[in-house]
């Protein structure tokens, strides 16, 4: 893993947005990963400044989400794919129908978590996938205690649910399930960025760089990838 530590979570994500101008002026048809989540909000931002500048087109580019909320509508608020368009697809000109976020409305939610992994192949492959972290470890939402390998219905756990309630009225109110990219799923990406930032994110970030590789922190199966670039900020990294 290539670790790079930053003064704060702007500029972090900053760094993170420019390696995917540079995926995306290298390879302008890339396939794209992205994550929800507070932490890659610069990022993204990072992006539309780009966009509204001239220097990139996204008229080409493909996108798969990590991960959706089932049981709630995708006009939800706290939808992750009204998420995504609220925060960057909207903003640059990329096509609707190039994007995709697991549906938690297909009929057989068994048929669409084979069907995603069935897209991503057919797409030809992640080229640069970006990652936040939970504060359990989790990578999108797999939660401790296994490496599910393809896309599947997760459970979250109890620490997953009170971190995500300050998106929503109280946690009574947060999907008790997500369908989840699994982290074989996320393994085949060609290049993984993993963002961290804030402070309650350190010991999370010490546990995946350098523990042992272990169901306990999700996150440390990517010690075993080849092409990992870690950033963090000054926070993130008081762990390590
Ligand atoms: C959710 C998402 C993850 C994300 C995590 C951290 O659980 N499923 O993909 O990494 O939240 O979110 P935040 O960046 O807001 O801390």
């Amino acid at each position: 893993m290539k670790v790079h530590v930053y003064k704060d979570a702007e500029t972090a994500g900053k760094a993170a947005g420019l390696l995917f101008a540079a995926q995306i002026i290298r390879k302008p048809a890339s396939v794209l990963g992205f994550a929800t989540g507070s932490t890659p909000l610069p990022a993204y931002q990072t992006l539309v400044n780009l966009y509204e500048a001239g220097v990139l087109d996204f008229s080409n580019i493909r996108t798969f989400n990590l991960d959706e909320y089932a049981g709630i509508d995708r006009s939800h608020s706290q939808s992750y794919y009204r998420f995504m368009f609220d925060n960057l697809f909207s903003k640059v000109n990329i096509p609707p129908e190039s994007v995709r976020v697991p549906n938690p409305a297909a009929t057989s939610l068994e048929a669409e978590c084979a069907e995603y992994d069935a897209a991503i192949d057919a797409a030809g492959g992640i080229d640069l996938q970006i990652l936040g972290i939970g504060n359990n470890g989790h990578i999108a939402f797999n939660e401790p205690g296994s490496f599910p390998f393809g896309t599947h219905i997760v459970e979250l756990t109890p620490s997953t649910i009170e971190a995500n309630k300050r998106f929503f009225d109280s946690a009574d109110d947060v999907p008790r399930k997500a369908i989840s990219m699994g982290i074989g799923s996320i393994m085949k990406a060609r290049e993984i960025v993993m963002l961290i930032t804030g402070a309650n994110k350190a010991p999370a970030a010490a546990a995946m760089i350098n523990g042992p590789v272990d169901s306990a922190c999700p996150a440390s199966i990517l010690q075993m990838h080849p092409n990992v670039t870690v950033l963090l900020d000054s926070a993130a990294a008081a762990m390590l």
